[in-house]
């Protein structure tokens, strides 16, 4: 697989998942600005891989800062922490991944080259413990698959949205490594196409058969049986279980119970935000209309039409069959579950 973002020396590498599957070319990033620049455009996406990219971003921000009174210092660290913070609203991990650098900087001893140091290797470890929590989530995961399974995931919550691996599609390649035969059907997710763009292209590398569908055939495919489960990523889950994801989740949720079609969401636990208490208090995401009101480059509406685009959904809990995280499969009630493992892994 590409690998999604890397430091070459100095510089934070981020793969431009715009391109794909067309082109692979990486943004070499110098500074903070840069970084958010990758966030925002969507160069770089998927929550675990934002959070990483912006442990990476206030590494850059701690090099340009040159004062050497350490506590002047943490003061600007806080101030590039807070610009970084707001650069997308919905997924948690960016400020989980904002608090967990700045925790190491207040940790570290009163000198600015060693906190410096010391930020560079914890945005190292963050990368290499995504991969390790995916995996873990993979195995786990992969037990709630049938041997044969057909199974549907909305967007792109894979490799490309991570350190590596993902987190649904995660749970799919480690059924498949356990010998399982799957099917996978990517939902095209408009308006910028993560699934069909990007879930089918890391399907079809990984030799796993997929099929391209419109979101809006949900409900044929499903009433056709032909999904056997669903396995979706999450931006952030609120304490009582309910899941921000990427718009047309709550739709592909609905039609799931509709069926009967078990509907999981797999999301490491730094995705669970113990303090927004319901999905109503998740702040959703709503992007340029231009993103809606036209496809690959070229306008598909009248001028003078205008566009609505938020760019996530949140499914409520009771549409959740369970949550697949790095310490194993979570069910109901997801608010004492959900603390309770937070709290054992200390995330
Ligand atoms: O707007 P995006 O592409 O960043 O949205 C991504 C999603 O909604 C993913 O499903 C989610 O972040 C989980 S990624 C493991």
């Amino acid at each position: 697989m590409l690998e999604t973002l890397y430091w070459d020396g100095e510089v934070a590498m981020i793969l431009d998942q715009r391109k794909l599957p067309g082109q692979t070319t990486y943004i070499a990033c110098r500074n903070m600005r840069r970084v958010i620049y990758c966030i925002q455009s969507l160069a770089t996406r998927g929550a675990p891989a934002i959070g990483c990219a912006a442990a990476m971003g206030l590494v850059l921000a701690a090099r340009a800062i040159r004062v050497k009174d350490p506590a002047k210092f943490r003061q600007r660290l806080d101030r590039a922490a807070e610009t970084m913070r707001a650069a997308r609203p919905t997924a948690v991990n960016l400020a989980w991944a904002c608090d967990r650098v700045l925790a190491v900087a207040a940790m570290a001893p009163d000198d600015v080259e060693t906190i410096r140091a010391m930020l560079r290797r914890e945005s190292e470890i963050m990368l290499a413990e995504d991969v390790a929590i995916n995996r873990a989530m993979g195995d786990h995961g992969a037990k709630l698959v049938p041997r044969r399974a057909t199974i549907l995931t909305h967007c792109n919550a894979g490799s490309l949205a991570t350190a590596g691996f993902g987190t649904a599609l995660g749970v799919i390649r480690a059924a498949v490594a356990a010998g399982k035969q799957v099917s996978v059907i990517a939902d095209e997710t408009r308006p910028l196409l993560q699934g069909g763009r990007l879930t089918a292209w890391e399907m079809v590398q990984e030799g796993i058969p997929v099929k391209v569908a419109p979101d809006s055939a949900v409900g044929v495919i499903m009433a056709k049986g032909l999904v056997d489960l669903c396995v979706v990523g999450a931006d952030r889950v609120a304490a009582n279980g309910d899941v921000a994801n990427k718009v047309g989740t709550f739709n592909v949720a609905l039609q799931a119970k509709r069926h009967r079609v078990p509907f999981y969401v797999a999301a490491p636990l730094s995705t669970v935000d113990l303090d927004t208490p319901t999905g109503a208090d998740i702040p959703i995401e709503e992007r340029e209309a231009k993103e809606v009101l036209t496809a690959m480059g070229r306008a598909i509406a009248p001028p003078g039409a205008e566009g609505l685009n938020f760019a996530f959904d949140v499914t409520p809990q009771d549409l959740v069959s369970a949550i697949i995280t790095e310490v194993g499969v979570i069910e109901r009630p997801y608010r004492r579950n959900l603390a309770r493992a937070k709290k054992q892994a200390r995330v």
